[in-house]
This record gives C-alpha cells, structure tokens and sequence, in this order.
C-alpha cells in the first residue's frame, strides 16, 4: 500500500497528521504531507490500518490510499 496527498485538495485540516503522526506531517502551512515513511515507499508493514484511518478521517478526501 502507498498513500498520497491530493494538494490541491488539501485544507489543513490537520487529522491526517494528528492520527498518524509518523506517516503523514505537515509543511510551514499547516497542509498534508508525506514522512520519510511514505514518501516513496510503501507504508511500513502494520501501519496500513493508520493509513486508512487518517483517510477515512480528512474531510476533504485529500488521503489517498493505493492499494497495490
Ligand atoms: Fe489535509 Fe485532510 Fe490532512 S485536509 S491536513 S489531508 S486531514
């Protein structure tokens, strides 16, 4: 699995990175992005059900989860 985040979508809602502070962070901005855990990489082995909650939790849909 590997996540992403829809930027242009993205409103800083802040849940993503609130959830699963070691997958997702966040820029100067306060808007999504990916760790040096999911920035090009799969999401690490057990933490795929963090991913998924952090997406199912982002008002704006911006989590993006690729099932591989
Ligand atoms: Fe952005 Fe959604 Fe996270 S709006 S900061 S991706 S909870």
């Amino acid at each position: 699995m590997r996540v992403s985040i829809d930027s242009a979508t993205c409103q800083g809602h802040g849940r993503c990175y609130d959830l699963a502070p070691d997958l997702f962070g966040e820029d100067e901005e306060g808007y999504a992005v990916l760790t040096e855990l999911t920035a090009d990489r799969d999401v690490p082995e057990g933490r795929e059900g963090d991913a998924r909650l952090a997406a199912a939790n982002c008002p704006e849909l911006a989590v993006l989860v690729h099932e591989q």
